[in-house]
C-alpha cells in the first residue's frame, strides 16, 4: 500500500503558495465552496486564486488519497500495466496527475484538462516543483470538447468529476473518455449512494462497449449490492496541522470514503474477491463481506481453522481475498 499522504513536492509546493495566508479566510472560502458542492453548485464557486488555493488545501490531501488507493488497486490487479501517457479529465488542481505520476513509473506525457481557470492556473504553479509535471499540458475549457480532440492515452482519468456533469453529459463524457483509452480508465466518484450510483451506471454503460472491469469488482456483472447498501472504500489520511484549522477539525487524520471503476481493454487473469467492508472479528471467529465472481457472501473464518483467521485478521476493506 502506497503512502496517503501528498508527495514532498506538492505538500512544499502547497505550503509555499500558503506563505502569509490568512487561515481563517482560507477555512470561510473553503466552507462556502463545501455548501456549493452540497447544494450541488460544483466547482463553479471556485472563481479566484485564493478560491482555488482553499480548495486545494482542504481537498486535494483526500482525493489524492482516494486517487492513490485507486491506482494501488488497480497494479496489484494488473502488474504489468506500463502506461506511457495520462489524460487527467477535470483534472482541477491536477491532483489525479500527481497521484498517477507518484504510483506509475513509466508515464511520461500528462495531459491535463479542465474548465476552470482558477484551478488551472493553481495546478501549473504547483506542478513547477514537480520533476516530473513541469512538462505536462493544461487546457483550459469543457471537457466534452476538448476530449472530442484530444490525443488517446493508455490511462484516463476522472476524479470526483463526474458529478459535475448532467445525466446527458456524463454518458456523452464516458463514451469520449472510453474513446480516448487505449488501456484504462479510472473514475473515482465521492463514496456515497449517489457518487456509487454514477460509478455504476457508467461502468454498465461501458461494459456493454467491450470494457471488462479491472477493480474493484471480480466480475462484469450486475453489482449484488441493493440499496440501502452501496459500494465505497474508505482511505485514511493524515492531516497537517493548516489542513486541521481549514477543516476546524480536532483529529489529526481524516476518512476519506470513495467509489470507484477501473476498466480495460487488456485481457484479465481471474480476478479475485473484494472485501467491501471493514471485517468484524470476534474471539470466535472473523466474519468478512466479500463481493465474488458469484455475488455477495459472508464469508466466516472461525477461530478454531488457525491458517484462514489469521489470514481473515489482517484483512482490510477494500483488500482482495
Ligand atoms: C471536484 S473537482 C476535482 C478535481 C480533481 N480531479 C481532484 O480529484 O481533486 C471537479 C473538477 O471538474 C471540473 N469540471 C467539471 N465539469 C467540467 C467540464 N464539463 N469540463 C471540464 N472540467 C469540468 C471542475 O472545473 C473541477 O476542477
Amino acid at each position: 500500500m502506497t503512502s496517503a499522504a501528498l508527495p514532498a513536492e506538492l505538500a512544499a509546493a502547497l505550503a509555499r503558495k500558503s506563505h502569509g495566508l490568512s487561515l481563517g479566510d482560507a477555512a470561510a472560502r473553503a466552507a462556502a465552496m463545501s455548501k456549493t458542492y452540497r447544494g450541488g453548485g460544483g466547482s463553479t464557486a471556485i472563481r479566484s486564486e485564493a478560491d482555488a488555493l482553499a480548495y486545494a488545501l482542504a481537498r486535494m490531501p483526500a482525493t489524492y488519497a482516494a486517487v492513490m488507493a485507486c491506482l494501488d488497486a488497480l497494479a496489484a490487479q494488473r502488474p504489468d500495466f506500463t502506461p506511457r501517457g495520462l489524460l487527467d479529465c477535470g483534472a482541477g488542481p491536477g491532483t489525479a496527475s500527481w497521484a498517477a505520476a507518484e504510483r506509475l513509473e513509466t508515464l511520461r506525457s500528462f495531459a491535463l484538462l479542465d474548465a476552470n481557470a482558477a484551478l488551472r492556473a493553481l495546478a501549473i504553479d504547483l506542478m513547477q516543483g514537480s520533476a516530473r509535471l513541469t512538462a505536462a499540458s493544461y487546457t483550459q475549457g469543457d471537457a466534452l470538447t476538448l476530449l472530442a480532440k484530444a490525443e488517446p492515452a493508455d490511462l484516463v482519468i476522472a476524479s470526483y468529476m463526474i458529478n459535475e456533469l448532467s445525466d446527458q453529459q456524463r454518458d456523452a463524457f464516458a463514451d469520449l473518455a472510453w474513446g480516448k483509452t487505449t488501456d484504462t480508465l479510472l473514475i473515482v466518484e465521492p463514496g456515497t449512494p449517489t457518487g456509487h450510483a454514477r460509478v455504476l451506471a457508467l461502468r454498465s454503460r461501458l461494459i456493454a462497449q467491450g470494457a471488462r472491469v479491472v477493480a474493484p469488482c471480480p466480475h462484469d456483472g450486475g453489482c449484488p449490492l441493493t440499496a440501502p447498501d452501496w459500494c465505497h472504500f474508505t482511505q485514511r489520511l493524515p492531516r497537517s496541522r493548516a489542513h486541521q484549522h481549514l477543516k476546524g477539525a480536532e483529529l489529526a487524520y481524516e476518512d476519506e470514503k470513495f467509489s470507484y471503476v477501473a476498466l480495460t481493454r487488456a485481457a484479465l487473469q481471474p480476478r479475485p474477491s473484494r472485501v467491501l467492508a471493514q471485517p468484524l472479528t470476534t474471539k470466535i471467529a472473523v466474519t468478512a463481506k466479500l463481493c465474488t465472481a458469484a455475488g455477495l457472501d459472508i464469508a466466516v473464518a472461525p477461530r478454531r481453522n488457525k491458517p484462514d483467521y489469521a489470514r481473515f485478521k489482517k484483512l482490510d476493506w477494500g483488500n482482495t481475498v
